[in-house]
């Protein structure tokens, strides 16, 4: 979608200097600001302690933060007035990872709001990327297709190797990751998988409306069904990962499936920082400084919580 707009616009001006258009590469916003969205905190077994009835895991901040973007939090208690105004705001979104209802939640409600924002903005030249990690790819094939598509498989606690499918690295994704990290992707088992709900290829094949959106890039299977593991839409900038790249270098719990090699966190960061530079084509602002100002994360301290939680640090709200 952008390339042959670039195209025109380097040509354009190399030959008579006029701006670039927003959304071209050549014209990069290096102040990314990133919303991620809260969820609710409901399930005791999840979080015994939780200080806050939402939360996000302070790992999706530092992974985004770790590749040269800020963060804002998006609380769950707001209109869909409030969300557009924050939608102009900033300059892409992270649906993480979690445990809530795919189609009742308030975590659901606002990422619909977004997605549909999202779409229409994209629609419009206006470029917004959105990333799921695990729960958030679930959240989009919800999204996406208007339906819970989604198998129980055995998948909680596995580190994997993705099976790329053929092409996959030439994808958006993939395309700027170095050939040796690839290798390792295909090879190691390094990609933490935490879910027990999977897209499986079947039904993706199976729905008109997932199978036009998206293009799986990689797959994965837990012996009896296979899953798509990684898949970017064709025609905007959204990406969905089943699996877990923030928590390799920045979370800690003593489990299997959880890997700290060398790999494994450089594939981290090549995930993180492609997110990235899909917001740094994003032109959306705060209208003053101080406003900018009091949504940043910082004004929020992470709670600790221990080396046998699951997250290791929580940002709360109320
Ligand atoms: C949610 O609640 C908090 C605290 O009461 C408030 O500051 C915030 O503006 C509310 N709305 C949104 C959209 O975050
Ligand atoms: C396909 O989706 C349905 C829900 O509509 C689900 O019950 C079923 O398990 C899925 N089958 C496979 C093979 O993914
Ligand atoms: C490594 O990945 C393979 C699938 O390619 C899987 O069968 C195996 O259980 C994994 N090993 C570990 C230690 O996670």
């Amino acid at each position: 979608m952008c390339r042959q707009v670039v195209v025109f616009a380097v040509f354009a001006a190399s030959i008579c200097g006029l701006p670039f258009p927003a959304l071209c590469s050549a014209d990069l916003n290096y102040k990314p600001i990133i919303g991620i969205l809260a969820q609710e905190n409901l399930d005791l077994e999840f979080d015994p302690h939780p200080q806050g009835s939402s939360y996000i895991p302070a790992s999706y901040v530092k992974y985004l933060e770790s590749a040269g973007a800020r963060v804002i939090p998006i609380r769950i208690n707001g209109t869909e007035e409030d969300y557009t105004k924050i939608f102009y705001q900033i300059n892409g979104l992270l649906l993480p990872g979690g445990n809530v209802d795919l189609q009742k939640s308030q975590y659901s409600r606002v990422a619909k709001i977004f997605y549909e924002l999202a779409i229409k903005a994209n629609d419009a030249l206006d470029y917004f990327p959105i990333w799921g990690t695990c729960q958030g790819f679930q959240q989009l094939t919800v999204l996406t297709s208007n339906k819970n598509l989604l198998t129980l498989t055995n998948s909680m606690a596995v580190a994997l190797p993705l099976t790329f499918v053929p092409g996959a690295q030439n994808s958006r994704l993939f395309k700027s990751f170095p050939k040796d990290l690839l290798l390792s992707l295909s090879e190691e088992n390094i990609t933490s998988n935490f879910h027990i709900w999977s897209l499986s290829v079947q039904n993706y094949t199976r729905n008109s409306k997932l199978k036009r959106f998206y293009k799986v890039l990689t797959t994965n299977t837990d012996g009896k069904k296979e899953f798509i593991s990684t898949m970017e839409a064709y025609r905007y900038p959204f990406y969905a990962v089943q699996w877990h790249p923030e928590k390799s270098p920045f979370e800690w719990i003593n489990k299997p499936g959880m890997i700290h090699s060398i790999s494994s966190i450089r594939a981290s960061f090549y995930t993180a920082s492609f997110f990235v530079s899909e917001a740094m084509k994003s032109q959306h602002h705060f209208l003053t400084p101080e406003e900018e100002e009091k949504a940043l994360i910082y004004n929020f301290i992470p709670v600790f919580k221990g080396l046998n939680s699951i997250f290791i640090q929580y940002y709360y709200f109320d």
